[in-house]
């Protein structure tokens, strides 16, 4: 038998003596080089995680090292000041610290683990206690706000909503450079009624697209009509919405599993302008909010594909160009007509992305039956590792679900779904608006069970 390495019984030894559950920042081992801006410097996270401010290195257990520990505020800013060091904390524990390393994984980088809360009554109690927080989120529709059932389980349930269409292009400027709020308006008062956060989406996107600008030829009145709908969109939603989805599956590959010759969709502003339209579009986002999250979104990026590797080549692109992004939205549409994802596949690129030095989100969530190509088994594993692959990484800041219940669900008819007008079975809740089993085992992910 192999005896344990001396680094992993310090290790054992330093955590017994020290090391903290509850990321208090102790940090561990000190030779680490640690992250200096993590953790402390946040508005909305804690105050009083230190480990990434003292620069340690390896050696902690969960929640030490990177920060945010207490703070209750803004999560996804709690979040990136928690990771936005180097070398902070260790998921296991490595001892030393190294050259400041940092955690199993390697990569250093702030809080290494996400600490789920003891116990919540509803996944928003679970997002909103853990440290750092998580937003859970849900695709709201008009519609939807209709119904008493649908407006009491999407605010008990979540803190983050994502407009399912009615922030469209087609939706807020009908006509050129006439803009209709009221539908947006709408429910962006109600989440903010509740204390729910926002996420604008989207603001260039190939599909909702109305003719007149599906249509249009010359790359100087394309141009100048997107940095008017991104302008005039923004500026009408400034104080009440912090985060954007700027561009929208600017990437297409033969199928949509994501397999298949991937390439820059072939949309107005990519054939107008070339593939420069989605720096130009992040870079008159940030124009307009210096503050805002701004993402890109895109679906079948979460499995091991070809699309993945394409679309990440092309963030890497925008990165190294300055280009102003904070992160990318992973819809994690599984099941027919889009990929399917294991847990250990959604955390292999979630880390890519964050390795950048960006956010990741699940932007989309839902889990197709129809057609049998999921079973009702691998349904709820989906559920449970994808989730538990994002709470487990601080920065992953957002879990968003596509609908509220399955009797709403878009996939019921959508072509290409396999659903026909049946219902997918892809929510977290039934038609009469009670939790299924998808619910629990969401909520298990989010407790770190
Ligand atoms: O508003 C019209 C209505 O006037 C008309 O009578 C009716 C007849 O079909 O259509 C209505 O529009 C529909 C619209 O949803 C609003 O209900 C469109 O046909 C329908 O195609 C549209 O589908 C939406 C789809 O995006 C369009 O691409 C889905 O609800 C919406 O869930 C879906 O959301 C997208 C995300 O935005 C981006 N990622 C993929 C995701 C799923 O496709």
């Amino acid at each position: 038998m192999r005896s344990a390495p001396l680094t992993l019984l310090l290790s054992a030894f330093l955590c017994a003596a020290g090391c903290s559950d509850s990321g208090d920042g102790d940090g561990g081992e000190t030779t680490g080089s640690g992250g200096a801006t993590g953790g402390t410097t946040t508005s909305g996270g804690s105050t009083t995680g230190s480990g990434a401010t003292t620069g340690s290195g390896g050696g902690a257990t969960t929640g030490s090292g990177g920060g945010a520990t207490t703070g209750s505020g803004d999560p996804t800013s709690a979040t990136s000041g928690a990771t936005s060091g180097s070398g902070g904390g260790a998921t296991t524990g490595s001892g030393t610290g190294g050259e400041g390393a940092g955690g199993s994984d390697g990569t250093g980088g702030g809080a290494s683990a996400r600490v789920p809360a003891a116990s919540a009554s509803t996944l928003r109690e679970a997002g909103e206690k853990a440290n750092p927080p998580i937003l859970i989120g849900a695709a709201i529709s008009g519609g939807g706000l209709g119904n008493n059932d649908y407006k009491r389980v999407a605010a008990a349930e979540h803190n983050y909503v994502t407009a399912e269409n009615e922030m469209k292009w087609d939706a807020l400027e009908p006509s050129a450079g006439n803009f209709s709020w009221g539908a947006a308006d709408n429910i962006v008062n109600w989440a903010r009624q509740n204390n729910m956060k926002v996420k604008g989406h989207t603001l260039v996107w190939h599909s909702q697209l109305p003719n007149w600008m599906s249509s249009m030829t010359g790359k100087a009145n394309v141009e100048a009509a997107m940095r008017r709908h991104i302008t005039q969109v923004m500026g009408h939603f400034k104080d009440r919405l912090d985060h954007w989805d700027v561009v929208n599956e600017a990437v297409q590959t033969d199928s949509d599993t994501g397999v298949g010759n991937p390439r820059m969709r072939p949309t107005v502003f990519y054939n107008q302008i070339g593939e420069s339209y989605i720096d130009l579009a992040f870079q008159i986002a940030r124009e307009q909010d210096p503050k805002a999250k701004l993402y890109y979104n895109d679906y079948s990026i979460d499995a091991r594909n070809a699309k993945v590797d394409f679309v990440y080549n092309m963030i890497k692109g925008m990165v190294d160009r300055g280009v102003p992004i904070d992160g990318v939205g992973f819809q994690m549409h599984i099941g027919p007509p889009n990929n399917e994802a294991t847990g250990a596949d959604v955390a292999a690129n979630l880390k890519r992305f964050t390795d950048l030095g960006l956010e990741v989100l699940i932007s989309e969530m839902d889990i197709n039956r129809c057609g049998g190509v999921v079973t009702a088994e691998e349904q709820l594993t989906y559920y449970h590792d994808i989730v538990a692959a994002c709470f487990k990484e601080p920065k992953c800041t957002a879990i968003t679900f596509w609908g509220i219940n399955d009797g709403r669900s878009w996939l019921n008819s959508w072509s290409g779904a396999l659903c026909n007008g049946q219902s997918s079975q892809s929510l977290l809740f039934n038609d009469q608006y009670g939790k299924k089993e998808t619910y629990n085992r969401v909520m298990n992910a989010l407790l770190g069970k």
